[in-house]
Protein backbone atom coordinates (compact mmCIF):
# COMPACT_ATOMS: atom_id res chain seq x y z
CA UNK A 1 0.00 0.00 0.00
CA UNK A 2 1.48 3.39 -1.46
CA UNK A 3 2.27 5.27 2.33
CA UNK A 4 0.66 8.90 2.28
CA UNK A 5 1.23 11.93 4.76
CA UNK A 6 -1.83 13.15 7.26
CA UNK A 7 -1.45 16.23 9.07
CA UNK A 8 -4.07 16.66 11.95
CA UNK A 9 -4.45 20.20 13.21
CA UNK A 10 -6.46 20.11 16.73
CA UNK A 11 -7.48 23.38 18.38
CA UNK A 12 -9.54 23.43 21.93
CA UNK A 13 -10.03 20.87 24.72
CA UNK A 14 -8.58 17.64 25.61
CA UNK A 15 -11.17 15.62 24.52
CA UNK A 16 -10.30 16.76 20.69
CA UNK A 17 -6.48 15.45 21.06
CA UNK A 18 -7.90 12.41 21.93
CA UNK A 19 -10.28 12.64 18.94
CA UNK A 20 -7.05 13.35 17.02
CA UNK A 21 -5.51 10.39 18.63
CA UNK A 22 -8.57 8.33 17.01
CA UNK A 23 -8.48 9.74 13.86
CA UNK A 24 -5.15 8.81 13.06
CA UNK A 25 -5.97 5.06 14.16
CA UNK A 26 -8.66 4.65 11.96
CA UNK A 27 -6.56 6.36 8.68
CA UNK A 28 -3.84 4.04 9.47
CA UNK A 29 -5.14 1.13 7.66
CA UNK A 30 -5.67 3.03 4.60
CA UNK A 31 -1.65 3.98 4.67
CA UNK A 32 -1.85 7.27 6.19
CA UNK A 33 1.05 8.20 8.66
CA UNK A 34 1.83 11.67 10.47
CA UNK A 35 3.35 14.30 9.56
CA UNK A 36 4.02 17.58 11.48
CA UNK A 37 4.42 20.00 7.99
CA UNK A 38 1.08 20.56 6.20
CA UNK A 39 3.15 21.03 2.98
CA UNK A 40 3.99 17.73 2.74
CA UNK A 41 0.60 16.09 3.84
CA UNK A 42 -1.41 14.33 1.09
CA UNK A 43 -4.75 15.25 4.13
CA UNK A 44 -4.93 17.82 6.52
CA UNK A 45 -7.33 17.41 9.24
CA UNK A 46 -8.87 20.52 11.15
CA UNK A 47 -10.34 19.03 14.02
CA UNK A 48 -12.10 22.37 15.57
CA UNK A 49 -13.29 23.49 18.52
CA UNK A 50 -16.71 26.06 19.19
CA UNK A 51 -16.79 26.03 23.12
CA UNK A 52 -16.26 30.18 22.72
CA UNK A 53 -16.10 32.64 19.88
CA UNK A 54 -12.52 33.12 19.44
CA UNK A 55 -11.85 29.65 19.02
CA UNK A 56 -14.28 29.09 15.89
CA UNK A 57 -12.32 32.23 14.45
CA UNK A 58 -9.33 30.46 14.76
CA UNK A 59 -10.73 27.61 13.05
CA UNK A 60 -12.05 29.67 10.18
CA UNK A 61 -8.97 31.52 9.56
CA UNK A 62 -6.66 28.44 9.97
CA UNK A 63 -9.00 26.80 7.23
CA UNK A 64 -8.74 29.88 4.92
CA UNK A 65 -4.75 29.83 5.14
CA UNK A 66 -5.32 26.10 3.21
CA UNK A 67 -7.38 27.37 0.53
CA UNK A 68 -3.64 28.85 -0.72
CA UNK A 69 -1.84 25.66 0.25
CA UNK A 70 -4.24 23.90 -1.71
CA UNK A 71 -4.01 25.92 -5.15
CA UNK A 72 0.15 24.90 -4.49
CA UNK A 73 -0.78 21.44 -4.27
CA UNK A 74 -4.25 20.65 -5.84
CA UNK A 75 -4.58 16.45 -5.05
CA UNK A 76 -4.76 18.21 -1.20
CA UNK A 77 -7.09 16.14 0.67
CA UNK A 78 -9.01 19.39 3.22
CA UNK A 79 -11.14 17.54 6.02
CA UNK A 80 -12.67 19.55 8.82
CA UNK A 81 -13.96 17.81 11.56
CA UNK A 82 -14.99 18.48 15.48
CA UNK A 83 -17.56 20.66 16.62
CA UNK A 84 -17.26 23.73 13.87
CA UNK A 85 -18.03 20.91 11.25
CA UNK A 86 -20.83 19.96 13.52
CA UNK A 87 -22.31 23.00 13.99
CA UNK A 88 -21.91 24.16 10.57
CA UNK A 89 -21.90 21.26 8.65
CA UNK A 90 -23.06 22.16 4.53
CA UNK A 91 -22.37 25.87 5.26
CA UNK A 92 -18.26 25.06 4.90
CA UNK A 93 -18.56 22.90 1.61
CA UNK A 94 -20.42 25.88 0.35
CA UNK A 95 -18.31 28.42 1.56
CA UNK A 96 -15.46 27.08 1.28
CA UNK A 97 -14.54 25.30 -2.54
CA UNK A 98 -10.89 23.79 -1.04
CA UNK A 99 -12.52 21.45 1.65
CA UNK A 100 -13.21 18.01 0.59
CA UNK A 101 -14.92 16.69 3.69
CA UNK A 102 -16.83 18.02 6.93
CA UNK A 103 -17.28 15.15 9.36
CA UNK A 104 -19.32 15.81 12.69
CA UNK A 105 -18.17 14.45 16.42
CA UNK A 106 -19.91 11.32 15.65
CA UNK A 107 -18.64 10.47 12.69
CA UNK A 108 -15.06 9.13 13.31
CA UNK A 109 -15.60 5.69 12.65
CA UNK A 110 -17.06 6.19 9.33
CA UNK A 111 -13.99 8.39 7.77
CA UNK A 112 -12.21 5.26 6.69
CA UNK A 113 -15.19 4.70 4.24
CA UNK A 114 -15.14 8.30 3.25
CA UNK A 115 -11.70 8.89 2.72
CA UNK A 116 -11.68 6.27 0.45
CA UNK A 117 -14.23 7.48 -1.38
CA UNK A 118 -12.80 10.91 -2.14
CA UNK A 119 -9.85 9.35 -2.94
CA UNK A 120 -10.92 7.30 -5.58
CA UNK A 121 -13.32 10.05 -7.22
CA UNK A 122 -12.73 13.42 -5.37
CA UNK A 123 -15.90 13.66 -4.51
CA UNK A 124 -17.17 16.10 -1.45
CA UNK A 125 -18.94 14.99 1.27
CA UNK A 126 -20.71 16.19 4.21
CA UNK A 127 -21.38 13.58 7.43
CA UNK A 128 -22.85 14.96 10.68
CA UNK A 129 -25.53 12.80 12.36
CA UNK A 130 -25.10 12.35 15.69
CA UNK A 131 -26.19 8.70 15.54
CA UNK A 132 -22.43 6.54 15.94
CA UNK A 133 -22.16 4.00 18.15
CA UNK A 134 -19.97 5.64 21.13
CA UNK A 135 -17.71 2.15 21.24
CA UNK A 136 -15.79 1.03 18.16
CA UNK A 137 -16.21 -3.24 17.75
CA UNK A 138 -12.19 -3.11 19.65
CA UNK A 139 -10.39 -0.07 20.73
CA UNK A 140 -8.85 2.15 18.16
CA UNK A 141 -5.36 3.50 19.66
CA UNK A 142 -3.56 5.68 17.15
CA UNK A 143 0.32 6.10 17.74
CA UNK A 144 2.07 7.24 20.81
CA UNK A 145 4.02 10.31 20.21
CA UNK A 146 8.16 9.46 21.05
CA UNK A 147 8.63 9.95 24.77
CA UNK A 148 4.72 10.51 25.39
CA UNK A 149 3.97 9.08 29.54
CA UNK A 150 0.82 10.95 29.39
CA UNK A 151 -2.14 9.78 27.24
CA UNK A 152 -6.19 11.19 27.21
CA UNK A 153 -8.98 7.94 27.05
CA UNK A 154 -12.53 9.20 26.47
CA UNK A 155 -15.05 7.34 28.92
CA UNK A 156 -18.03 9.29 27.69
CA UNK A 157 -19.14 11.29 25.06
CA UNK A 158 -21.46 14.14 24.77
CA UNK A 159 -23.42 16.24 27.85
CA UNK A 160 -27.12 16.46 29.20
CA UNK A 161 -27.03 19.06 31.46
CA UNK A 162 -27.44 22.00 29.05
CA UNK A 163 -25.51 24.83 31.09
CA UNK A 164 -27.28 27.83 29.16
CA UNK A 165 -23.58 29.12 27.88
CA UNK A 166 -22.84 26.16 26.67
CA UNK A 167 -22.89 24.73 23.00
CA UNK A 168 -21.40 21.37 24.04
CA UNK A 169 -24.68 19.56 24.03
CA UNK A 170 -25.67 20.86 20.82
CA UNK A 171 -22.41 19.88 19.24
CA UNK A 172 -21.72 16.61 21.06
CA UNK A 173 -25.02 15.14 21.21
CA UNK A 174 -26.50 12.94 24.12
CA UNK A 175 -24.65 11.51 26.87
CA UNK A 176 -23.34 8.14 26.10
CA UNK A 177 -21.07 6.24 28.25
CA UNK A 178 -18.72 3.55 27.00
CA UNK A 179 -18.50 0.12 27.80
CA UNK A 180 -15.77 -0.55 31.19
CA UNK A 181 -14.56 -3.57 29.46
CA UNK A 182 -13.45 -1.18 26.20
CA UNK A 183 -11.78 1.63 28.02
CA UNK A 184 -10.09 -1.16 30.40
CA UNK A 185 -8.66 -2.43 26.84
CA UNK A 186 -7.81 0.59 25.56
CA UNK A 187 -5.95 1.09 28.23
CA UNK A 188 -4.31 -1.83 28.58
CA UNK A 189 -3.13 -0.73 24.27
CA UNK A 190 -2.00 2.49 25.86
CA UNK A 191 0.29 0.99 28.37
CA UNK A 192 2.28 -1.76 26.07
CA UNK A 193 2.44 1.70 23.92
CA UNK A 194 4.39 2.53 27.23
CA UNK A 195 2.13 5.46 28.83
CA UNK A 196 2.61 5.60 32.35
CA UNK A 197 -0.57 7.80 33.03
CA UNK A 198 -4.41 8.46 31.68
CA UNK A 199 -7.02 10.97 31.94
CA UNK A 200 -10.12 9.93 31.81
CA UNK A 201 -12.14 12.19 29.52
CA UNK A 202 -15.95 13.22 29.68
CA UNK A 203 -17.96 16.31 29.83
CA UNK A 204 -19.56 15.07 33.43
CA UNK A 205 -17.18 11.59 34.26
CA UNK A 206 -19.50 11.80 37.26
CA UNK A 207 -22.62 11.04 35.81
CA UNK A 208 -20.69 7.69 34.02
CA UNK A 209 -22.54 5.15 33.06
CA UNK A 210 -25.75 6.39 34.68
CA UNK A 211 -28.10 5.68 31.90
CA UNK A 212 -26.59 2.77 30.65
CA UNK A 213 -26.83 1.33 34.01
CA UNK A 214 -22.85 0.09 33.97
CA UNK A 215 -21.07 0.67 36.76
CA UNK A 216 -20.32 4.09 38.63
CA UNK A 217 -17.92 6.16 37.84
CA UNK A 218 -16.12 5.33 41.51
CA UNK A 219 -16.29 1.55 40.33
CA UNK A 220 -14.72 2.22 37.08
CA UNK A 221 -11.77 4.38 38.90
CA UNK A 222 -11.06 1.06 41.40
CA UNK A 223 -11.23 -1.08 37.72
CA UNK A 224 -8.68 1.35 36.30
CA UNK A 225 -6.61 1.34 39.38
CA UNK A 226 -5.67 -2.63 38.84
CA UNK A 227 -4.35 -2.32 35.30
CA UNK A 228 -0.70 -3.62 35.41
CA UNK A 229 1.99 -1.50 34.26
CA UNK A 230 -0.15 1.83 34.89
CA UNK A 231 0.94 4.48 37.44
CA UNK A 232 -1.16 6.90 37.46
CA UNK A 233 -4.87 8.22 36.96
CA UNK A 234 -5.90 11.24 36.48
CA UNK A 235 -9.39 12.73 35.26
CA UNK A 236 -11.17 15.71 33.97
CA UNK A 237 -14.31 17.22 33.95
CA UNK A 238 -16.51 16.47 36.85
CA UNK A 239 -19.84 18.64 37.47
CA UNK A 240 -20.04 19.93 41.17
CA UNK A 241 -23.53 18.63 41.37
CA UNK A 242 -22.64 14.95 40.62
CA UNK A 243 -19.75 14.75 42.64
CA UNK A 244 -20.46 12.04 44.64
CA UNK A 245 -19.46 11.25 48.56
CA UNK A 246 -18.39 7.55 47.03
CA UNK A 247 -16.00 9.77 44.27
CA UNK A 248 -15.03 11.82 47.42
CA UNK A 249 -14.03 9.10 49.64
CA UNK A 250 -12.25 7.38 46.46
CA UNK A 251 -9.18 9.83 47.18
CA UNK A 252 -7.09 8.77 49.44
CA UNK A 253 -8.03 5.60 49.08
CA UNK A 254 -7.08 4.59 45.17
CA UNK A 255 -3.42 4.34 45.13
CA UNK A 256 -2.74 5.38 41.88
CA UNK A 257 -5.59 8.32 41.37
CA UNK A 258 -3.05 11.73 41.51
CA UNK A 259 -4.61 14.10 44.14
CA UNK A 260 -5.99 16.76 41.89
CA UNK A 261 -9.63 17.32 40.74
CA UNK A 262 -10.57 20.10 38.42
CA UNK A 263 -14.23 21.33 39.66
CA UNK A 264 -15.53 24.47 37.08
CA UNK A 265 -17.74 26.71 39.89
CA UNK A 266 -18.33 28.84 36.36
CA UNK A 267 -19.34 31.65 38.89
CA UNK A 268 -19.96 32.36 42.89
CA UNK A 269 -23.44 34.21 42.64
CA UNK A 270 -26.78 31.93 43.44
CA UNK A 271 -28.51 34.20 40.98
CA UNK A 272 -26.02 33.58 38.06
CA UNK A 273 -25.50 30.01 39.04
CA UNK A 274 -29.62 29.67 38.51
CA UNK A 275 -29.65 31.43 35.40
CA UNK A 276 -26.37 29.40 33.64
CA UNK A 277 -29.06 25.79 35.18
CA UNK A 278 -25.73 25.02 37.06
CA UNK A 279 -28.05 22.78 39.68
CA UNK A 280 -26.08 23.21 42.67
CA UNK A 281 -25.19 26.96 45.08
CA UNK A 282 -22.59 28.29 46.19
CA UNK A 283 -22.89 26.86 49.44
CA UNK A 284 -23.36 23.47 47.93
CA UNK A 285 -20.38 24.01 46.22
CA UNK A 286 -18.31 25.11 49.35
CA UNK A 287 -19.76 21.63 51.34
CA UNK A 288 -18.18 19.27 48.38
CA UNK A 289 -14.82 21.14 48.64
CA UNK A 290 -15.02 21.03 52.43
CA UNK A 291 -15.60 17.01 51.65
CA UNK A 292 -12.58 16.43 49.40
CA UNK A 293 -10.25 18.21 51.66
CA UNK A 294 -11.36 16.33 55.02
CA UNK A 295 -11.25 12.76 52.57
CA UNK A 296 -7.29 13.93 50.63
CA UNK A 297 -5.54 17.23 52.78
CA UNK A 298 -3.52 17.66 50.06
CA UNK A 299 -5.72 17.36 47.14
CA UNK A 300 -5.26 20.19 44.35
CA UNK A 301 -8.04 22.11 43.09
CA UNK A 302 -8.52 23.97 40.02
CA UNK A 303 -11.45 25.30 38.44
CA UNK A 304 -13.19 27.10 35.38
CA UNK A 305 -15.39 30.68 35.73
CA UNK A 306 -17.05 32.48 33.44
CA UNK A 307 -16.78 36.33 34.02
CA UNK A 308 -19.82 38.98 31.95
CA UNK A 309 -22.13 36.26 31.86
CA UNK A 310 -25.26 38.03 30.81
CA UNK A 311 -26.51 40.50 33.74
CA UNK A 312 -23.73 39.71 35.62
CA UNK A 313 -23.92 42.85 38.22
CA UNK A 314 -20.48 44.24 40.09
CA UNK A 315 -21.88 42.66 43.17
CA UNK A 316 -21.98 39.37 41.22
CA UNK A 317 -18.98 39.39 40.19
CA UNK A 318 -17.88 40.48 43.38
CA UNK A 319 -19.47 37.15 45.07
CA UNK A 320 -17.19 35.42 42.46
CA UNK A 321 -13.85 37.19 43.92
CA UNK A 322 -15.09 36.00 47.37
CA UNK A 323 -15.34 32.75 46.26
CA UNK A 324 -11.92 32.78 44.56
CA UNK A 325 -10.49 33.98 47.82
CA UNK A 326 -12.29 31.35 50.40
CA UNK A 327 -11.55 28.14 48.19
CA UNK A 328 -8.32 29.43 46.89
CA UNK A 329 -8.33 27.70 43.96
CA UNK A 330 -4.80 26.31 42.64
CA UNK A 331 -5.04 26.94 39.47
CA UNK A 332 -7.72 28.37 37.53
CA UNK A 333 -8.95 29.41 33.85
CA UNK A 334 -11.17 32.28 33.09
CA UNK A 335 -12.78 33.22 30.41
CA UNK A 336 -14.97 36.30 29.19
CA UNK A 337 -18.62 35.28 28.19
CA UNK A 338 -19.11 34.96 24.60
CA UNK A 339 -22.64 34.11 23.38
CA UNK A 340 -22.95 30.70 21.28
CA UNK A 341 -25.59 30.75 18.50
CA UNK A 342 -27.40 27.68 19.89
CA UNK A 343 -27.24 27.77 23.30
CA UNK A 344 -30.14 29.69 25.56
CA UNK A 345 -28.03 32.79 26.85
CA UNK A 346 -27.38 33.82 23.73
CA UNK A 347 -30.91 35.72 23.65
CA UNK A 348 -30.74 36.29 27.28
CA UNK A 349 -30.42 40.12 28.09
CA UNK A 350 -28.69 42.28 29.86
CA UNK A 351 -24.98 41.41 27.85
CA UNK A 352 -22.15 42.99 29.36
CA UNK A 353 -19.61 45.47 27.63
CA UNK A 354 -16.38 43.94 26.37
CA UNK A 355 -14.59 46.54 28.05
CA UNK A 356 -16.20 45.38 31.32
CA UNK A 357 -15.55 41.83 31.00
CA UNK A 358 -12.16 42.36 30.23
CA UNK A 359 -11.53 44.70 33.48
CA UNK A 360 -13.28 41.64 35.48
CA UNK A 361 -11.19 39.00 33.74
CA UNK A 362 -8.17 41.37 34.82
CA UNK A 363 -9.36 41.75 38.36
CA UNK A 364 -10.09 38.10 38.45
CA UNK A 365 -6.15 36.85 37.35
CA UNK A 366 -4.73 39.16 39.43
CA UNK A 367 -6.35 37.49 42.40
CA UNK A 368 -5.52 34.57 41.12
CA UNK A 369 -2.02 35.38 40.65
CA UNK A 370 -1.45 36.51 44.14
CA UNK A 371 -3.03 33.35 45.45
CA UNK A 372 -1.21 30.75 43.15
CA UNK A 373 2.20 32.89 43.80
CA UNK A 374 1.56 32.24 47.87
CA UNK A 375 0.79 28.57 47.50
CA UNK A 376 4.02 28.26 45.74
CA UNK A 377 5.94 29.75 48.03
CA UNK A 378 4.36 27.49 50.84
CA UNK A 379 5.95 24.30 48.99
CA UNK A 380 9.49 25.85 48.63
CA UNK A 381 11.26 23.13 51.61
CA UNK A 382 8.84 20.35 50.19
CA UNK A 383 9.87 17.31 48.55
CA UNK A 384 7.44 15.84 45.33
CA UNK A 385 7.79 13.08 43.43
CA UNK A 386 7.28 13.85 40.03
CA UNK A 387 6.54 11.76 36.77
CA UNK A 388 9.18 12.83 34.59
CA UNK A 389 8.33 14.13 31.11
CA UNK A 390 11.16 15.33 29.56
CA UNK A 391 13.29 18.48 28.88
CA UNK A 392 11.32 21.20 29.10
CA UNK A 393 10.52 23.31 26.19
CA UNK A 394 12.03 26.68 25.67
CA UNK A 395 13.67 26.41 29.69
CA UNK A 396 17.66 26.55 30.13
CA UNK A 397 19.43 26.07 32.90
CA UNK A 398 20.78 28.62 35.02
CA UNK A 399 23.69 27.39 35.32
CA UNK A 400 25.63 28.35 32.01
CA UNK A 401 29.33 28.73 33.63
CA UNK A 402 30.09 24.90 34.27
CA UNK A 403 32.03 23.20 31.40
CA UNK A 404 29.36 20.85 31.05
CA UNK A 405 26.24 22.62 32.27
CA UNK A 406 23.07 20.64 33.36
CA UNK A 407 20.15 20.20 31.41
CA UNK A 408 16.36 21.47 32.29
CA UNK A 409 13.86 19.15 32.78
CA UNK A 410 10.20 18.78 34.02
CA UNK A 411 7.79 16.42 35.06
CA UNK A 412 4.79 16.42 36.48
CA UNK A 413 3.02 16.20 40.30
CA UNK A 414 0.34 14.39 41.50
CA UNK A 415 -1.18 17.53 42.30
CA UNK A 416 -0.84 18.30 38.40
CA UNK A 417 1.93 21.07 39.11
CA UNK A 418 4.83 20.85 36.24
CA UNK A 419 8.46 21.08 38.06
CA UNK A 420 10.95 22.24 36.40
CA UNK A 421 14.76 20.45 37.59
CA UNK A 422 18.54 20.78 36.43
CA UNK A 423 19.63 16.99 35.14
CA UNK A 424 23.07 16.44 35.38
CA UNK A 425 25.27 15.80 32.06
CA UNK A 426 26.48 12.54 33.64
CA UNK A 427 23.14 10.93 34.50
CA UNK A 428 21.79 11.85 30.91
CA UNK A 429 25.06 10.32 29.76
CA UNK A 430 24.20 7.21 31.48
CA UNK A 431 20.49 7.54 29.82
CA UNK A 432 18.86 6.06 32.96
CA UNK A 433 16.89 9.08 33.82
CA UNK A 434 13.89 8.70 31.29
CA UNK A 435 11.06 9.80 30.15
CA UNK A 436 9.03 8.11 32.40
CA UNK A 437 10.13 7.38 35.29
CA UNK A 438 9.43 8.97 38.97
CA UNK A 439 12.02 11.28 40.81
CA UNK A 440 11.73 13.16 43.73
CA UNK A 441 12.34 16.87 43.63
CA UNK A 442 12.97 18.60 46.33
CA UNK A 443 10.95 22.37 45.25
CA UNK A 444 13.68 25.57 45.74
CA UNK A 445 12.07 28.50 43.78
CA UNK A 446 8.63 29.80 43.11
CA UNK A 447 7.23 32.16 40.65
CA UNK A 448 3.07 32.20 40.11
CA UNK A 449 3.63 30.53 36.96
CA UNK A 450 6.62 28.00 37.35
CA UNK A 451 8.22 25.70 40.15
CA UNK A 452 11.64 24.12 40.07
CA UNK A 453 13.41 22.39 42.32
CA UNK A 454 16.53 19.82 42.75
CA UNK A 455 17.11 16.22 42.07
CA UNK A 456 17.17 14.67 45.29
CA UNK A 457 16.27 10.79 44.35
CA UNK A 458 15.53 8.90 41.42
CA UNK A 459 15.09 8.08 38.90
CA UNK A 460 12.79 4.60 39.61
CA UNK A 461 11.35 3.49 36.67
CA UNK A 462 7.87 3.52 36.46
CA UNK A 463 6.40 0.30 35.33
CA UNK A 464 6.11 -2.89 38.49
CA UNK A 465 6.86 -5.16 35.69
CA UNK A 466 10.60 -3.40 35.38
CA UNK A 467 11.49 -3.12 39.35
CA UNK A 468 11.75 -0.72 41.73
CA UNK A 469 14.86 0.54 40.75
CA UNK A 470 16.71 3.43 42.26
CA UNK A 471 19.98 4.81 40.97
CA UNK A 472 20.65 8.35 41.93
CA UNK A 473 20.84 9.00 45.78
N1 LIG B 1 -18.45 31.75 26.99
C1 LIG B 1 -17.36 31.75 27.81
N2 LIG B 1 -16.87 30.65 28.39
C2 LIG B 1 -17.49 29.49 28.14
N3 LIG B 1 -17.24 28.23 28.55
C3 LIG B 1 -18.17 27.40 28.01
N4 LIG B 1 -19.01 28.10 27.24
C4 LIG B 1 -18.63 29.40 27.31
C5 LIG B 1 -19.10 30.60 26.72
N5 LIG B 1 -20.18 30.62 25.93
C6 LIG B 1 -16.17 27.90 29.48
C7 LIG B 1 -16.69 27.27 30.79
C8 LIG B 1 -16.32 25.81 30.63
C9 LIG B 1 -15.04 25.93 29.83
C10 LIG B 1 -14.61 24.68 29.14
O1 LIG B 1 -15.32 26.93 28.88
O2 LIG B 1 -16.01 27.85 31.87
O3 LIG B 1 -16.13 25.15 31.86
FE1 LIG C 1 -21.31 22.46 28.77
FE2 LIG C 1 -22.47 22.36 31.18
FE3 LIG C 1 -22.24 20.12 29.73
FE4 LIG C 1 -20.05 21.25 30.80
S1 LIG C 1 -21.79 20.38 31.93
S2 LIG C 1 -20.28 20.48 28.70
S3 LIG C 1 -20.51 23.41 30.68
S4 LIG C 1 -23.48 21.90 29.19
Amino acid sequence: MKSKLLHISTIGCQMNVYDANQIAGVLAPLGYTGTDTIESADMVIVNTCTIREKAEQKAFSFLGRLAKIKIANPSLIVAVGGCVAQQEGDTIIKRMPHVDLVFGTHAIFRLPEMVRRIESSRCRIVDVRLSDPVDADGPVVGPAADGQVSAFVTIMRGCDNYCTYCVVPHVRGREASRHPDRIIEEIQLRVEQGIREVTLLGQNVNSYGNKEGLCSFAELLARVDDVGGLNRIRFTTSHPKDLSDELIRTFGRLEKLCHHIHLPVQSGDDGILKRMNRKYTRNTYLEKIAGLRAACPDIAITSDVIVGFPGETDRQFQATLDLIETVRYDGLFAFMYSDRPSAPAAAFSGKIDESVKKERLQALLNLQERITMEKHQAMVGRTLQILVEGPSRGLKSDDTESASPPIRWSGRASSNHIIHFDVPQDLLAKKELLTGTFADIMIEGAHAHSLWGRLIRGPKHAAPEEGEKTIAA
